[in-house]
């Protein structure tokens, strides 16, 4: 098979390092790819949004299968051009995405499936969100609906805090037409874990979970990034896993289907584990970054069958078969991340490393034949072991032999699952 991955994040390189591992596909590009990616992939000139060139590429290429990674271009609707065009894509469609793409749809999509989920309000008015804010007291979530880059939330802990967030999202507008509605959310209180699974309209199943640490620093401190690392599995909240199938995957995938609109693709499920058991945080409609780079070393199946077999809708014929032992993921992050990142800088990486560990490209780029920083996440150090302290080690080790000035990273990853 010939693939197109589009992105080129970290994300983007785990697939494209998976779908090289396996045997169904010949041949695999990437737009636009990253430096990492260049290493195992051809990388393509063209940008995430710009659907119809990349519709362009998979025709003239002749490509058997196009994977989308990120959410932009699903929201955007690149799965319907493709589908019209006749090009074979996995992902959502641009209706599907809308669980992504607009928490309010989300929260009523929960709402007729009966998933468990915090209580909310949606707002258009300001005076009326906040009037609301005051009524419920905090600590309190504040939501853009739209798409805000892992941004649109804030849990207020005062009042006062409430209110700025309230006021950036819906009169300043800092993400723009993402923040013409508000949600506003009870505040849930627990562990959070991440649970994917592939679908493909009728048939759901779940990848091995993961957990996600958000927070720029140690101990859950600081603002909120895309991501600073994650584990797989997550031994502590495993036992949760087969109401989140009942719950949640099952009852959204199953309803939305019978509504006729089946869902096909990732369904990314965020989760609180509560004292009164799981409730869905958000939706996603892709692979999580860096959730896919603890989970694809761990999948034992050739991703570009499932892939297939998902377009194809028949995923029921599909077994997932999973490594046992444990992946970690630490992001090696620029200066003034998760703010406006240093580019630039020159970076050293180590000539070789052991087999089971993996450094995936984020942020890099190549300038006057250095590789040097071009964004705030920018590496992914991967490693697997036969249990978490094993992985966690691995992990940390290589990542101390990539080497940029002002590099930073949480040095807590996966220590919940070990305390
Ligand atoms: P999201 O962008 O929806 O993933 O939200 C970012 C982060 O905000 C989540 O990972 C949670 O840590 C936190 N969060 C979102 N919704 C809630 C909620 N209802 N209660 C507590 N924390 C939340
Ligand atoms: N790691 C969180 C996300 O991909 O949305």
């Amino acid at each position: 098979m010939k693939i197109l991955v589009i992105g080129g994040g970290g994300r983007e390189h785990a697939l494209v390092w998976k779908l090289k591992n396996g045997d169904a596909a010949r041949e695999i590009f990437c737009a636009p790819g990253n430096p990492g990616i260049a290493e195992i992939a051809e990388c393509v000139p063209l940008q995430v949004k710009q659907i119809i060139e990349l519709a362009d590429f998979a025709e003239d290429n002749k490509i058997d299968l196009s994977v989308v990674g990120p959410e932009d271009p699903l929201t955007d609707g690149i799965v319907d051009l493709f589908e019209k065009r006749n090009l074979p894509v996995f992902g959502p469609n641009r209706q599907s995405a809308l669980l992504e793409g607009s928490k309010a749809y989300a929260k009523k999509v929960m709402e007729r499936f009966n998933v468990p989920t915090a209580e909310y309000c949606e707002f258009d008015d300001f005076e009326k969100a906040l009037a609301y804010v005051k009524t419920q007291g905090v600590p309190i979530v504040i939501k853009a609906d739209g798409l805000a880059a892992g941004k649109g939330v804030t849990v207020a802990e005062t009042l006062a805090e409430a209110e700025t967030a309230l006021r950036s999202i819906m009169v300043q507008k800092v993400f723009g037409e993402s923040g013409t509605k508000v949600v506003i959310e009870e505040c849930l209180r627990g562990e959070e874990m991440t649970v994917l699974a592939f679908v493909d309209g009728k048939t759901v199943l779940p990848m091995v979970p993961s957990q996600d640490h958000k927070p720029v620093f140690d101990s859950d401190r600081g603002p909120n990034t895309g991501g600073m690392g994650a584990y797989s599995p997550v031994p502590q909240l495993e036992k949760w896993l087969p109401e989140i199938n009942e719950r949640v995957l099952r009852p959204v995938a199953e309803g939305l289907a019978e509504e006729g609109t089946p869902f096909s693709g990732i369904l990314y499920a965020g989760l609180m584990i509560t004292e009164n058991g799981p409730k869905v945080i958000e939706f996603n409609v892709r692979f999580g970054d860096p959730e896919a780079q603890v989970i694809l070393p761990r999948l034992e199946n050739d991703l570009a069958e499932i892939f297939l077999a998902v377009t194809e809708k028949r995923l029921h014929e599909v077994k997932l078969r999973w490594q046992s032992g444990a992946s970690v993921c630490v992001i090696a992050a620029a200066p003034g991340y998760p703010g406006p990142p240093t580019k630039g800088l020159p970076i050293t990486l180590p000539e070789v490393h052991l087999a089971g560990t993996q450094i995936f490209h984020a942020g890099t780029a190549i300038q006057n034949e250095q590789l040097v920083t071009s964004g705030g996440r920018v590496f992914g150090i991967s490693a697997q072991g036969t249990d978490i302290a094993e992985a966690r080690k691995h992990a940390y080790s290589l990542l101390e032999k990539v080497q940029f000035n002002g590099k930073h990273f949480r040095r807590d990853i996966a220590a919940k699952a070990l305390s």
